[in-house]
This record gives C-alpha cells, sequence and structure tokens, in this order.
C-alpha cells in the first residue's frame, strides 16, 4: 500500500496518554499529536480543504498564486501543497516567527514577505493587509484567509473532531485547544457537541489577546492587547473561524509557564511539542482541581517541536527572554 502524494498522509494522527507529568491527576489525560502531520502542524488538514473547495468551485485556477498571512504554521502546510499541486505561494510572516520555520517555508519554495509584528490589523503593513494586497495585485491570486474562510473549523469538524470522538470512543469528558483563528477548537467543538452536549470546551489564551475579553462581554476591546513571545495562542482581532457560543471558558495562560510546560513535556513524556501545546499544559495544571477521575481530557497539541529549538527549547533565548537561569 502506498500514498499518491505527500498530502494523502494528512490527519488520522495519534491520540497519546500522558503518563509522568500528570501523575497526581485523577483524571485520563490524552494528547492529540498534530505534529504527526506531513507539514508537522494541524494547519495541514485546513489547507487542503480549502484548496480544494477553491479548486471546485473555479475560485483557484491552475498555475495561480496563494496568498496567506501566517505564523509559520499555515505558511509550511500551504507552501507544501502548492509544490505539489502546481500554484505559487507568497507567504506574508510577523517578524517574531522562528527561524525553523522561516527556514522550511524557503527550503519548500515559498515567497516570504517579513511584515511588523506590532502593526495594528488595520495598518497597511500588517501581515492581513500586505497578504491581501498581494492577491489582488497578482494574476489569478487567491487569499486563503484562515482567520475568516470558514473551511477552516469545517476541516476540524470533519476530520480532527470525528477522530478524537472515535478514538476515544465517545468518551472524551473535556477538549482543550490552543486558539489562534479558532478553527480547531470551533470545528472540534462542534463535532464533539453534537456527540455529547456535556463535553467541556476549554479555549486557551494569552495575556494580551482580544479572545477572553470578547467571550466574556462581547466587546472587541483593542486597548487589552500587548504582543506575545507564543505563536498561535490567542488574537489581535476576532476571527469569524472563532464559534465563541462552542467555547465553555477561556483560561489565560502566561508565556513563561507555558515555555516550562512544554519543557517538561519533553523531559517526562518524550513528547517535542510547540510552545501552544505546553501553553495547553498550562492550562489543564490551572484546571486540575476541577477534574474528576472518571474524566477523560483531550488536549491538542498543534504542531512538533523542533520548530522551537531557537526559542523555548534554547536556554540562552529563555535567558535573555525570561531572565531564568540556563539551567531551569
Ligand atoms: C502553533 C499553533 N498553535 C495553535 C494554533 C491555534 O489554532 P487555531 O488557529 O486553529 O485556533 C496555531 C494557529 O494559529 C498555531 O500555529
Amino acid at each position: 500500500m502506498y500514498y499518491n502524494s505527500i498530502l494523502e498522509t494528512i490527519g488520522n494522527t495519534p491520540l497519546v496518554k500522558l503518563n509522568k507529568l500528570v501523575e497526581k491527576f485523577p483524571a485520563t489525560i490524552l494528547a492529540k499529536l498534530e505534529g504527526f502531520n506531513p507539514g508537522q502542524s494541524a494547519k495541514d488538514r485546513i489547507v487542503i480543504k480549502m484548496i480544494e473547495i477553491a479548486e471546485a468551485n473555479g475560485d483557484l485556477k491552475p498555475g495561480g498564486t496563494i496568498t496567506e498571512a501566517t505564523s509559520g504554521n499555515t505558511g509550511v502546510a500551504l507552501a507544501m501543497a502548492c509544490r505539489v499541486k502546481g500554484y505559487k505561494c507568497v507567504l506574508c510572516v510577523k517578524d517574531k516567527v522562528s527561524k525553523e520555520k522561516y527556514d522550511m517555508l524557503k527550503a519548500l519554495g515559498a515567497e516570504i514577505v517579513i511584515c511588523p509584528s506590532n502593526a495594528s490589523p488595520e495598518d497597511p503593513r500588517s501581515y492581513y493587509n500586505q497578504a491581501k494586497r498581494i492577491s489582488e495585485e497578482r494574476e489569478n491570486g487567491y487569499y486563503l484567509n484562515q482567520n475568516f474562510n470558514t473551511l477552516n473549523q469545517t476541516a476540524h469538524y470533519e476530520t480532527t473532531g470525528k477522530e478524537i470522538w472515535e478514538q476515544t470512543e465517545g468518551k472524551v469528558t473535556h477538549f482543550i485547544a490552543s486558539t489562534g483563528t479558532g478553527g480547531t477548537i470551533s470545528g472540534v467543538a462542534k463535532y464533539l457537541k453534537e456527540k455529547n452536549p456535556n463535553v467541556k470546551i476549554v479555549g486557551v489564551d494569552a495575556y494580551g489577546s482580544a479572545l477572553k475579553p470578547y467571550h466574556e462581554t462581547g466587546i472587541y476591546n483593542p486597548d487589552v492587547l500587548k504582543p506575545t513571545y507564543m505563536e498561535g495562542v490567542g488574537k489581535n482581532i476576532i476571527p469569524a473561524n472563532v464559534d465563541f457560543k462552542m467555547i465553555n471558558k477561556f483560561i489565560r495562560v502566561k508565556d513563561l509557564e507555558s515555555a516550562v510546560r512544554a519543557r517538561e513535556l519533553a523531559l517526562h513524556e518524550g513528547i517535542l511539542a510547540g510552545y501552544s501545546s505546553g501553553a495547553v499544559i498550562q492550562c489543564l495544571f490551572q484546571i486540575k482541581n476541577q477534574l474528576k477521575e472518571d474524566d477523560m481530557v483531550v488536549l491538542l497539541f498543534s504542531d512538533h517541536g523542533s520548530r522551537y529549538l531557537s526559542k523555548i527549547f534554547n536556554e540562552e533565548w529563555l535567558l535573555d527572554k525570561f531572565k531564568i537561569p540556563s539551567s531551569y
């Protein structure tokens, strides 16, 4: 048996029990390892879905150029898919993107535009506006728009949510995921809640993100916005892919604690996962008193840790950013 292209290997990622790191927890804690996708993140799932639908409805023409604003993982997935399918790929990335992600995008033949992290969403220099503008300038340009293209959550509804339900044989009681575009948490939540409305959905947010305040007040407050070191946790806009009514609560986590948790995950479980996976574990620790023996908690680990070797897995970086001893 063989696959016809790398794109056919997307999805069906493993669900793995955590042991030592959570040994004092009453509940069963399972992790969905999205780093097993060929592009090493959950974003492979959404990119292939969006491209296939855009091809089918004629929005994407053969040989066209796909543009996107991405913190990196969607870019890797898109660059990979464009190589296989014969599209050009232009990626607008924030200047805080890790070196590993940047190099990977280059290796996959993408054109990269570096954009200032501190540009407001309305600023023409923001990565959103540059991706949109470039799609309009290029012949047969197509802007993927992962924040507002709701096929993002459809992909997770059809694949990730279904897989989690089947892998847990319907026993999942809690689902915890970092929330950026909101596609992962909203799509998975919709599937799980259709099967069992009592499943609790917890979104992980960053301090300085607009999501939790919006969930609680219904008001977008730009005054709360602050940059973070984490990638893919929190947002400075309200993406259409966050389905707020599907999310029971948002929990905010800090940069340092999340980095430390990702390092503990590697050391205690042998799982090298990304920064936002550390954020999910930190969230789990913050809600651990609410868990019971029969609970089955599924954590979504969005990407692989190899992308963060120069950040959270690098002692000089930790020392520089957080002033903590290098032996930490
Ligand atoms: C590393 C990482 N973690 C988490 C997320 C959040 O996933 P979503 O965009 O589906 O909310 C993203 C994407 O933004 C990401 O790149």
